[in-house]
């Protein structure tokens, strides 16, 4: 098979197209035919030096979505030929609250799903949704399970709540958006583009503010009647700092990621008179995948794809992610 192979580290200009070995499914496990795989910042760190435990070769990508092409002992025969979609979430462990030590993302050092097929654990293949194509779903996991976790599991955001999220162009915070709102809840934005704002209003968010403006605080607590309920940040620094300023009395902030650097004048006054509270998150477990593909399935929500490339152009696609201009999931169609 073909497969975007890793084989030093540094630019996008690394990930280059080879013939691999077919994989084989061993016990447990099933081969999926692969029709679609997506990016992920974890892929960027990963050619840049800038992730834990780096092993190469590899094939990196966590998300994909395909066909099952054949099963190995164990597995339900009736699954090959079955539409699905890869949770790229490896032995979460048995607590829901946190991930034990086995845990791992799929896409290095396992083979990832920048490939033309991929050997998984048959317990982490999900049935895709009908209405969902296969870029679709393949945009899905990892940022979709991300999000779920923060606002559903983490937040816990309940109907009538308003939710800010921060960073409305990065992958994450596009299916926060779409969760939110699935709740029940209110949702504004913030982004460094105004552009990205209006295209997170056309998708449901009721307003937004540009981060690039220090008064992008006010602007946000004047449009959600003093402030939001809940936020969800995955940058970091000021956007943390000035969530804790605008937050409503017990509110509640859930923090993915920290794009761009430590919060290092948190105002911890304000977040014990308000009664806040600020949560990390990572992923999520078996259950809140399931979770997530039911709710796309009995909402019939679509995840934004931003472009899709071809297998071959994996490069140009890491230097669209890098370049910071995506709207949504970039996809690899293979
Ligand atoms: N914990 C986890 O399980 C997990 C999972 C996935 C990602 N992450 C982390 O979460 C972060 C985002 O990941 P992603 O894949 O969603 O990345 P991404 O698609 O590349 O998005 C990054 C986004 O960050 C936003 N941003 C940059 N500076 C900001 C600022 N000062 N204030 C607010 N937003 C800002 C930008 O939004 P605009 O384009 O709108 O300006 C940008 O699009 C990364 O650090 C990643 O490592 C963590």
């Amino acid at each position: 098979m073909k497969a975007i192979v890793l084989r030093e580290l540094g630019g996008p200009e690394k990930l280059k197209l080879e013939e691999v070995a077919d994989p084989r499914a061993e016990k447990g496990e099933v081969v999926v035919r692969l029709k679609a795989a997506a990016l992920n910042h974890r892929d960027v760190f990963i050619l840049q030096n800038l992730y834990p435990k780096i092993k190469l070769p590899a094939i990196l990508g966590s998300d994909g979505a395909g066909v099952v092409e054949s099963v190995g002992e164990g597995v339900d025969q009736s699954l090959v030929g079955r539409e699905v979609v890869i949770n790229p979430s490896l032995e979460w462990g048995d607590d829901e609250r946190f991930q034990g030590p086995k845990y791992r993302i799929l896409g290095m050092p396992e083979d990832g799903t920048f490939a033309e097929k991929i050997r998984i654990s048959a317990d982490n293949v999900l049935i895709k949704p009908a209405h969902l194509s296969f870029e679709e779903a393949a945009a899905l996991p990892l940022a979709g399970l991300t999000a779920y976790r923060a606002v559903a599991t983490r937040a816990r955001v309940a109907a009538g709540e308003t939710v800010l999220v921060t960073g409305v162009g990065g992958g994450v915070a596009t299916f926060a958006v779409q969760i939110a709102k699935a709740l029940g809840a209110t949702v504004f934005v913030t982004s460094g583009s105004d552009e990205k704002i209006e295209k997170a209003k056309s998708a449901g968010a009721q307003g937004g503010a540009n981060y690039k403006n220090p008064d992008w605080g006010k602007q946000i607590a004047s449009m959600s009647d003093g402030g939001p309920d809940v936020v969800i940040d995955g940058a970091g620094g000021d956007a943390l700092e000035t969530s804790v300023k605008i937050i409503k009395p017990a509110g509640r902030i859930v923090f993915y990621g920290a794009t761009s650097g430590l919060a290092k004048n948190l105002d911890l006054y304000r977040m014990f008179f308000k009664q806040a509270t600020m949560m990390g998150t990572t992923m999520g477990s078996s259950r809140e995948f399931a979770s997530l593909i039911d709710l796309y399935h009995d909402k019939k929500i679509h995840p934004a794809v931003d472009q899709v490339f071809p297998l071959a152009e994996a490069a140009a696609a890491h230097r669209r992610m890098e370049e910071g201009a995506q709207f949504g999931k970039i996809v690899l169609g293979i």
